[in-house]
């Protein structure tokens, strides 16, 4: 059986590289780009320096759309595609954290083909091209510039809807470690976990293929050691590099593959309580692991290796223990609460669990997992996590 291999046609992977969108767009001929941030990286002057570097090189119809929220819902995509449509863009540039990135995906497809966002959620695959994207990732990461998703939340009925297709994918990514030194904490650690879920998934899910295997080794490789760090010592610029490398190779590596059950009942919890996606991901990464490991033994064992707990040469139940002490270790390490420590409270949870199972479920998310829970054992792992 062969694997669908689909990347961004051109990277600029190192610092300076957010520096090179003029050359970018003119690689591609593009004239009249909108981009895509938000509020904090206009207060900052991020924006301006873009604006103005494009200008300087003589492409001045850029337009700037900064209302970009977290965990993007129906309004502020079509409050953008509103905004987009007043002009003549011929490309959409995505700046900032997973959020802006998803939005300009959104905005990039919904502009030129219209309909309502709902329309485009799984099982629904976009593949035919909205407006070319080009991202410019603020974060270490959701790996959002080399993946053919975007999540949106529909605000009516607290549901991320996954959208998935070749375009979502952006034409080019600037990756640009430079951009995370001054992330704060709270930030890089979720941002950080997010990608560390995002590789140990794309090697597990039953979609794997030796191509996303690469991917996601090296990207576990290179995160593991470094998540730490750039916790504690936020400019240290060599550990930012690889944070930043890693973060764009597990993108790479679960847009080939898959993202599976953490993914699955991590969205939920976002979408009812608000918690930050790679927040919500790490509280339930430990348990996730912990219950599907049997599934596939072996995996998780390498997934140990890569990531530097456990020798080449150990046992795979060893090596598995170990990968679910540097998880739970991680956690501490990183001040992860748990749900009920973040402030959700016991009666809320209750009230929605058997919805969010449910929305669990419908992703698909959990399908793509080693082994594969129902209703009444996700409701379960939830109940685990939550204490
Ligand atoms: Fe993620």
């Amino acid at each position: 059986m062969s694997a669908v291999i689909a990347l961004p046609r051109l990277m600029r992977i190192g610092a300076g590289a957010s520096g090179e969108l003029a050359s970018t767009l003119a690689a591609f001929g593009l004239k009249r780009p909108l981009i895509v941030s938000d509020r904090y990286l206009v207060s900052v002057g991020h924006v301006d320096r873009l604006v103005a570097d494009l200008q300087s090189a003589g492409i001045t119809g850029t337009r700037v759309f900064s209302d970009t929220v977290p965990d993007p819902t129906v309004a502020s995509i079509e409050a953008g595609v509103a905004f987009a449509n007043e002009a003549d863009h011929d490309c959409v540039v995505g700046f900032g954290g997973g959020s802006p990135l998803d939005s300009a995906k959104a905005i990039a497809v919904l502009s030129r083909f219209g309909g309502r966002m709902r329309d485009y959620m799984v099982p629904h695959v976009q593949d035919a091209p909205g407006l070319p994207v080009i991202a410019i990732p603020t974060t270490a990461g959701t790996g959002s510039e080399a993946t053919r998703f975007t999540i949106i939340t529909d605000e009516t009925t607290s549901e991320k809807m996954l959208c998935v297709g070749l375009a979502y994918l952006p034409l080019a990514a600037l990756v640009d470690y430079e951009l995370t030194l001054t992330m704060p904490r709270r930030l890089t650690a979720d941002t950080g976990i997010d990608s560390l879920t995002h590789a140990i998934e794309a090697y597990v899910s039953k979609r794997a293929n030796p191509f996303s295997d690469g991917m996601a080794l090296q990207a576990m490789r290179a995160i593991a050691p470094n998540l730490r760090v750039v916790d504690r010592e936020p400019d240290n610029r060599p550990a930012r590099e690889a944070m930043m490398l890693g973060a764009t190779q597990a993108g790479i590596a679960f847009s080939n593959a898959s993202v599976a059950l953490v993914h699955g009942m991590s969205r939920p919890i976002g979408a009812y309580f608000h918690v930050p996606h790679g927040l919500s991901n790490a509280m339930l990464l430990p348990t996730v692991t912990a219950y599907s490991a049997p599934g596939a033994l072996k995996r998780y064992a390498q997934c140990a290796v890569a990531m530097g707990v456990a020798g080449e040469d150990e046992g795979d139940q060893s090596a598995v223990a170990r990968l679910l002490d540097e998880l739970r270790a991680l956690n501490a390490d990183l001040d992860v609460p748990t749900p009920a420590k973040y402030g959700i409270g016991r009666e809320a949870w209750d009230k929605v669990l058997d919805s969010m199972a449910e929305q669990a479920l419908a992703s698909g998310s959990p399908g793509n997992n080693p082994l594969v829970p129902s209703a009444e054992e996700i409701k379960a792992l939830y109940n685990q996590a939550y204490a």
